[in-house]
């Protein structure tokens, strides 16, 4: 049997939160349902942020209302204080991911406060899901470079990564938030990580600026990572990240991975359509 790498759908919040066009929610709820069809076991359908700093990401609680549930899928959203975290949990999100940057100059950009602040926000929040036990995931941006501060130290990465597993996150997700890594600043990254951070607990985070994001996967793959994020039809990147474009395309990593061998227990057909619909989406 061949070995499975798992994609994990971010496109309806990664992918969204960043299209011009002021996309109704029953459009967001298609595609969802698309995806859903299509059988992924996560996908980031939602935000609980401020809708000042994230226009399109308001109607979370509507979507995460309107979406057909599958058992076999978690629906997650991303909760940047107790506030989202509440909202998340009112509007029954299965699974929640709190968002943090390896530098300090995206933290202040992205959520109006330093690293260290951020993870003082975070702490109730892990706390909370604990006693429910909701699936916490944990972000970290920026994981090679920083439209702000330049490159990043691996070690930063690594010792943030620590933390937030410490702390309670099942699963890292380590972004390349401006899509400016290569094969060997990832593989420096994901050295480090490793030796803090299981990596069965990893996934990478891959925007695709410089079309580099498919050889980051390999180089990734290469040392152990088998859960990649990606956004159908290459949708999105981050408001607050100045040079960010699309996370890259889950059609794309799901056609590349078989090819290689690996298994992602995805239907390629619902696939192709869900990239069409997410296409047609945007602005
Ligand atoms: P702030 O301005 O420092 O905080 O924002 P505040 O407490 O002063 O609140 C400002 C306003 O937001 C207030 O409303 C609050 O009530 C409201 P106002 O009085 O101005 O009308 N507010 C909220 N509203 C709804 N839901 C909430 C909430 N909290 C406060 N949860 C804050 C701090 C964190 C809220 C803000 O900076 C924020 O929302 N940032 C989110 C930015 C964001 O979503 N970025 C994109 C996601 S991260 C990403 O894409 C990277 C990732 O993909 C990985 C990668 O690629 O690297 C994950
Ligand atoms: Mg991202």
């Amino acid at each position: 049997m061949s070995e499975s790498v798992e994609i994990f759908e971010v496109g309806p919040r990664d992918g969204l939160q960043n299209e011009k066009r002021d996309i109704p929610v029953a459009e967001k709820i298609a595609l969802i349902d698309r995806l859903t069809d299509a059988g992924f076991r996560r996908i980031e359908v939602a935000s609980f942020v401020s809708p000042r700093w994230v226009p399109q990401m308001a109607g979370s609680g509507e979507v995460l209302a309107g979406i057909r549930r599958s058992s076999d899928v978690r629906y997650a959203a991303l909760t940047p204080n107790m506030r989202g975290y509440e909202d998340a949990l009112t509007a029954k999100a299965d699974e929640i991911a709190i968002f943090a940057s390896a530098s300090e100059g995206f933290s202040k950009a992205n959520i109006n406060a330093s690293v260290a602040e951020s993870i003082e926000r975070f702490t109730p929040i892990i706390e909370a899901a604990r006693h429910i036990d909701m699936p916490v995931r944990g972000y970290i941006s920026c994981v090679t470079e920083c439209p702000f501060d330049g490159p990043t130290d691996p070690d930063a990465v690594a010792a943030l990564a620590d933390r937030l597993f410490s702390m309670g996150c099942y699963e890292i997700s380590l972004g390349d938030t401006i899509g400016q890594a290569t094969p060997d600043s990832i593989a420096r990254m994901l050295l480090a990580v490793r030796e803090r951070v299981p990596v069965t607990r990893l996934a990478g985070h891959y925007h695709d600026t410089a079309g580099r994001a498919i050889d980051n996967i390999d180089a990734s793959l290469s040392l152990g990572v088998r859960v990649f994020d990606a956004a159908v039809g290459g949708l999105g990147g981050c408001p607050y990240a100045p040079g960010a474009a699309g996370n890259v395309a889950t059609e794309a990593v799901h056609e590349h991975l078989t090819r290689l061998g690996y298994e992602t227990g995805l239907k390629g057909d619902v696939l192709t359509d869900a990239a069409a619909m997410a296409r047609a989406m945007r602005g």
